[in-house]
């Protein structure tokens, strides 16, 4: 079976930058060979602040768009997450839907393609660390898109053409890891 990779749209906002960038990254995905790629928007999952009894770590979920979002994040095999930075950090909305869930996240492998005045770093970072909780192997490249000189007036998306080589080592990455931790999963 051919490996599957969410690219997870981060942000919420009414004229959201976050939209062309993951439509950018998934365009480039989807020329692959090596995976699937499927872009999947937390916006269209009206996760409420979370709102479930248990812990994610039982795995009981009882609300049925803990139970959507759960099925669709283990559908997956791999993640790259397209994330804004706010206030030095990821935005509410995605580490709302990241703490949603447990078990579909773990063993698997993530990348990161972040904006802002300084390229989104310090929300990657902060996303890194989240996701040693989660065990997910995140990879080492990343796409860092600043404000000033990959977007025009800071919100018409216009990456410069390295930004598509960074994107492309990110790709080869995820890819690699994710078929990797793919043997973990199954060895239980
Ligand atoms: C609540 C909020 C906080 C922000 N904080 C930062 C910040 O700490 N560092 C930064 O570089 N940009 C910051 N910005 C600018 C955002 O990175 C920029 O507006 C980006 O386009 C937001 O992503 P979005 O358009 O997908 O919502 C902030 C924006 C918002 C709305």
């Amino acid at each position: 079976m051919s490996l599957k990779i969410g690219i997870l749209l981060g942000s919420t906002r009414p004229g959201r930058n976050g939209e062309p960038v993951a439509k950018w990254v998934y365009e480039l995905a989807a020329q692959r060979t090596g995976a699937e790629f499927e872009l999947v928007d937390i916006a269209e999952f009206n996760l409420p602040h979370l709102d479930e009894a248990m812990p994610p770590s039982m795995g009981q979920y009882a609300l049925p768009h803990t139970k959507a979002w759960a099925q669709k994040i283990a559908s997956f095999d791999g993640f790259i997450f397209v994330t804004p930075e706010y206030n030095h950090s990821t935005s509410g909305a995605l580490k709302n839907a990241i703490d949603f869930l447990y078990g579909e996240w773990n063993n698997k492998a993530a990348g990161f393609v972040s904006y802002g005045s300084v390229g989104g770093t310090r929300a990657v970072e902060h996303l890194r660390l989240i996701m040693s909780e989660l065990q997910v192997a995140t990879v080492r490249a990343q796409v860092a898109l600043s404000l000033f000189t990959d977007f025009e007036n800071f919100s018409a998306f216009r990456p410069g053409e390295h930004q598509r080589q960074a994107l492309d080592a990110v790709l080869d990455q995820v890819i690699s890891w994710s078929g990797a931790l793919r043997s973990v999963r199954a060895a239980g």
